[in-house]
């Protein structure tokens, strides 16, 4: 670099830095919290906070940048009004921001877009339109709009005063924690992280400044392997507030010149994390509100420890029902649950027998159906298990090993994970009388093993379905192969065990998929 473009880039920090500390953003944000996260800090041995953007009025950051950019537009820019494409936390800040301001906003969405977003956003007064399939179509209609009728465009990030809105985030951290050792920022455009960054690496460059993305939108790590911002041939939708194919051009300069690293986590990592944040603060962070802690705890995996750690809990607008799915998820982000396809005998008494051979191990998962194929007399069980962690799973498996069980560990396995665990079953492929029960019973370490004790080995299980959903009873669903004659011992059987149960062989749902 020559002296003279070292010049314009020192001069362009300097810029930024004016920009942030001049940014009117407080007449509509609030100084957000940083609160200390004390169980997780003991856990990581680090001291770990959360900078709380769920605090702001509109439950994200985005409101900063947004406002900041709307107070320094000239008059003329305002008359006609301004526009943006989003479905998301930018709509929600642009149309608070416009309404703070008296300006007219229209928000451009696509007609997929849920109500309660489209309603909280012409809460604040904004002209919704919903345009087109997906975002794609949504944005080339607003730049359409904004053409006709003269409307101003506020871009959600590769913009120089919504750049210094989001670094207001910045100056706030310094003035609350001066002795932090590394800041954690998620990444969708780069808005945050290029503000943040541009702040702290010029007031406190011993700060390490990290970027987090989710691995299935890493636009930003696509950028600096090419040297320049290029678009992903897709974005995953989980972390849907960081859903960006392409990081913006002032943004990625910023980012290369003042961020020092980048790293990437998958859907089950951030699943963790919003239950860390939720055990935590009783907030349910979105997924890319979560994405920064996720990072924080991979990195603290290789870390020294006793660092003073800052994540930034960027946006607390979650869909209610992604709730089932991060619940699903979030063992497995932990690494605390691994999930296995197992071959046993096709035996009585061989489920028990597995059991047992877990030691004690809790069983999260347990799904079986007698099939046609089973070879050579063994069956494949999808199984999930409760460990400690990767090095507990690995000796799981040796353990399952040395028993002589044949495991094949399914815990990266998406198509597993998301699929195959749902769809084990079938129609009963034998002609034996095949009986299907209901059965729940309180839910406690060791209950499942019990309940299989408890039915002894008499009668052959055909199919069987249990799933822990955390819940305070288990359910399970379980067929048996009961011959005409051994019908009424069974059901005195069924009376003594002691449990709860409800005959399903005549349910229609059974009838239609699985007799
Ligand atoms: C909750 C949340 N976190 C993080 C981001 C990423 O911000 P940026 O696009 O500035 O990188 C967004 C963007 O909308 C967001 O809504």
């Amino acid at each position: 670099m020559t002296e003279a473009e070292s010049q314009t880039m020192q001069g362009e920090g300097l810029e930024y830095l004016r920009r942030i500390l001049l940014a009117p953003v407080y007449d509509v944000a609030v100084e957000t919290d940083l609160t200390p996260l004390t169980k997780l800090s003991s856990r990581l041995g680090n001291q770990i906070f959360l900078k709380r953007e769920d605090q702001q009025p509109v439950h994200s950051f985005k409101l900063r940048g947004a406002y900041n950019k709307l107070a320094n537009l000239q008059e003329a820019q305002c008359i006609h009004g301004v526009i943006a494409a989003s479905a998301g936390n930018h709509a929600q800040g642009l149309a608070l921001a416009a309404h703070k301001l008296g300006i007219k906003a229209t928000i451009v969405m696509p007609i997929t877009t849920p109500d309660i977003k489209v309603d909280n956003v012409r809460r604040f007064g904004a002209d919704v339109r919903l345009v087109g399939k997906s975002f794609n179509e949504a944005q080339a209609a607003s730049i359409e709009y904004a053409e006709r009728e003269n409307k101003t465009i506020i871009h959600p990030f590769d913009d120089k005063d919504v750049i210094a809105g989001q670094g207001t985030v910045a100056k706030e951290l310094l003035q609350q924690q001066p002795k932090t050792d590394v800041v954690f920022v998620p990444v969708g455009g780069g808005g945050l992280l290029a503000g943040m960054a541009v702040y702290l690496k010029q007031l406190q460059p011993n700060i390490k400044v990290i970027g987090v993305e989710a691995e299935d939108s890493a636009c930003l790590q696509a950028a600096m392997l090419a040297g320049q911002p290029v678009d992903l041939a897709q974005v995953g939708l989980f972390a849907d507030g960081v859903a960006v194919k392409r990081i913006g051009k002032h943004t990625f300069e910023l980012i290369q010149q003042y961020c020092d690293e980048v790293i990437t986590v998958n859907t089950d990592e951030i699943c963790a994390s919003i239950k860390d944040i939720f055990e935590q603060t009783r907030v349910i962070a979105e997924p890319a509100g979560a994405l920064s802690l996720a990072g924080l705890q991979k990195y603290c995996k290789t870390s020294t420890g006793d660092e003073s750690l800052v994540a930034i809990l960027s946006g607390a607008n979650m869909n209610f029902h992604t709730l089932r799915y991060v619940s699903e998820r979030c063992e497995l982000g932990e690494q605390k649950e691994a999930v296995l396809a197992v071959t046993i005998p096709e035996e009585k008494g061989s489920f028990r027998k597995f059991c047992h051979a877990l030691n004690g191990r809790v069983i999260t998962e347990f799904n079986y159906r007698h099939t046609a194929q089973n070879k050579e007399n063994s069956a494949n069980i999808f199984v999930g298990v409760r460990t400690g962690g990767e090095q507990e799973r690995d000796q799981l498996l040796t353990s399952l090993a040395q028993q002589s069980y044949q495991a094949t560990d399914l815990t990266e396995n998406e198509l597993a994970k998301l699929h195959v665990r749902y769809m084990i079953g079938g129609l009963n492929p034998t002609n034996s009388q095949e009986r299907i029960f209901r059965f729940q019973f309180p839910e406690y370490p060791g209950a499942l093993e019990k309940f299989l004790d408890t039915l002894g080995e008499h009668w052959n299980i055909s199919l069987f379905h249990y799933r822990n959903h955390g819940a305070a009873f288990g359910q399970v669903l379980a067929g048996f192969e009961v011959e005409n004659d051994e019908q009424l011992d069974f059901f005195n059987h069924l009376k003594d065990l002691g449990y709860q149960w409800q005959e399903e062989t005549d349910n229609e749902a059974y009838q239609a998929f699985l007799s």
